[in-house]
């Protein structure tokens, strides 16, 4: 994907205020180094010196199963036997969305958090993915210049997501690897408190589980822990949950649905899911996504909303009957879970190797690896110079931790389902080779 992060040129006519604010986050390195590849892509034999890009969490160990599933069934595409027409299809424009591909999508949600969660289609509200599900549902909780409690360190994103149109501000809620980065009741607490030294008003809580930039599922106690913060303080909770799909285990993933549903669904109105078929599918382009909420008015706003960015009919039709065949789905879940496994221990094993620790992880499509032993400062400037360096002599992009707010130096998100197992090879060896001369100095200083 590619990304203008060029400054904005001082024009003679006025633009508005969000036209020209810069909260849309794009400056930041994460965008940054995605530029850096743009303009020298690695490719095998055409150019391999080139930029690996391993700051793109795209899941792509799996594409071939949805091309067979194509050519086996022509009637899930407009052109196919049994497929609506190209009139039906042009025609369709209604905002609740087909309530065939509603239920299909419902029922995909249900078999991915391992059958332990209800969905109900008629809560279903599309989206233009989760980016557009998570500004729609700010727009829905909060008012401009309120604030959003998230936990650091998340998707450099957010910055965009929940800030740029909105005007609602980001209060981060540090944490830490002293308890391997989970949230605290104290962390949660100091974040409120920071805001309203700041005079915001905290609107919600924000989590993302298992898609935060550490690859790792939150525990249900943790989980209980912030439902019952957000409901001490009468606040909303949305929980971003994209990347359930590629939690290795769905035992180990633990939906806040599941925790509704323990509860029976006590306090449930103030909670909302965002989810997207981008990573757990691997299509991102398809742009699909949805906000499930508990609450009926959340809904009925959601859905008027969404009229803004909503998902195309025949994309709809063609995920309405991918995800209504079982076998398919069952199949296709157990076989990207195997594969992203696989990916997961090859990079982890590989950077052991090469002298470098990861956080434990047991989801997404990226580690959290720790690179601070080999800063020269333990800052955020040692963290950005050790980056600059890695994308400039090692041709790698990885995605600096600072990007992601997180407060720790020497972190960095690396993602590795995104290019073939020859690619994440080379990868490696870079790594491998690079580490070596970097002791060689440390030890020789
Ligand atoms: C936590 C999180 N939320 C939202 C998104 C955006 O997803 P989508 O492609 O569905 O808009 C991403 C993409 O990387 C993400 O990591």
């Amino acid at each position: 994907m590619a990304i203008e992060i060029e400054q904005q040129q001082q024009g003679s006519v006025e633009l508005s205020t969000v036209a020209i604010s810069t909260t849309h986050g794009e400056d930041s390195p994460y965008f940054a180094g995605w530029k850096a590849y743009d303009e020298n892509p690695y490719h095998q034999s055409d150019n391999p010196s080139g930029v690996i890009q391993m700051g793109l969490a795209e899941n792509q160990v799996s594409f071939d199963l949805l091309e067979a599933y194509l050519e086996q069934h022509p009637e899930a595409t407009s052109s196919g036997k049994g497929a609506p027409s190209f009139k039906e299809n042009a025609l369709f424009q209604d905002y609740h969305g087909l309530l065939s591909f509603r239920q299909a999508m419902a029922s995909f949600m249900e078999e991915i958090r391992g059958g332990r969660a209800k969905f109900d289609p008629s809560r279903i509200v599309l989206t233009a993915g989760a980016t557009a599900a998570n500004e729609l549902i700010t727009f829905i909780i909060a008012n401009p210049g309120d604030a959003l409690l998230v936990p650091t360190p998340y998707y450099p994103g957010f910055d965009r997501d929940l800030r740029w149109r909105t005007g609602v501000k980001i209060v981060p809620i540090h944490c830490d690897s002293s308890n391997n980065f989970q949230v605290t009741p104290a962390a949660m607490e100091a974040a409120y408190k920071e805001a309203e030294a700041m005079k915001l008003r905290v609107r919600g809580v924000l989590i993302t589980n298992p898609s935060n930039p550490l690859g790792a599922t939150i525990q249900r106690k943790v989980l209980e822990e912030i439902l019952d913060f957000v409901t001490r303080k009468n606040i909303h909770l949305v929980s971003d949950e994209i990347y359930s799909g590629s939690a290795f285990s769905s035992s180990e993933f633990v939906s806040i649905a599941e925790i509704l549903e323990a509860r029976k669904y006590k306090e449930s109105e103030r909670v909302h899911i965002v989810y997207s078929l981008s990573k757990d599918l691997g299509l991102p382009g398809f742009r699909v996504g949805t906000i499930y909420s508990y609450n009926d008015n959340v809904v009925t706003t959601a859905r008027r909303m969404s009229s803004f960015t909503l998902i195309s009919s025949q994309t709809q039709h063609l995920l309405a009957c991918m995800l209504s065949n079982k076998e398919f789905t069952r199949n296709y879940i157990k076989i990207n879970r195997e594969r992203l496994r696989k990916r997961y221990e090859m990079i982890i094993n590989g950077l052991k190797k090469a002298g470098i620790e990861c956080l434990e992880g047991n989801a997404g499509l990226f580690c959290w690896m720790n690179l601070s032993p080999i800063l020269e400062k333990p800052t955020k400037k040692g963290e950005l110079d050790l980056w600059n360096l890695i994308i400039k002599d090692v041709k790698l992009n990885i995605s600096p931790g600072s990007s992601c707010h997180c407060s720790e130096p020497g972190w960095f998100r690396v993602c590795f389902a995104n290019m073939s197992e020859q690619t994440l090879e080379v990868a490696l060896k870079r790594i491998r080779n690079f580490m070596e001369q970097r002791m060689k100095k440390i030890n020789s200083n």
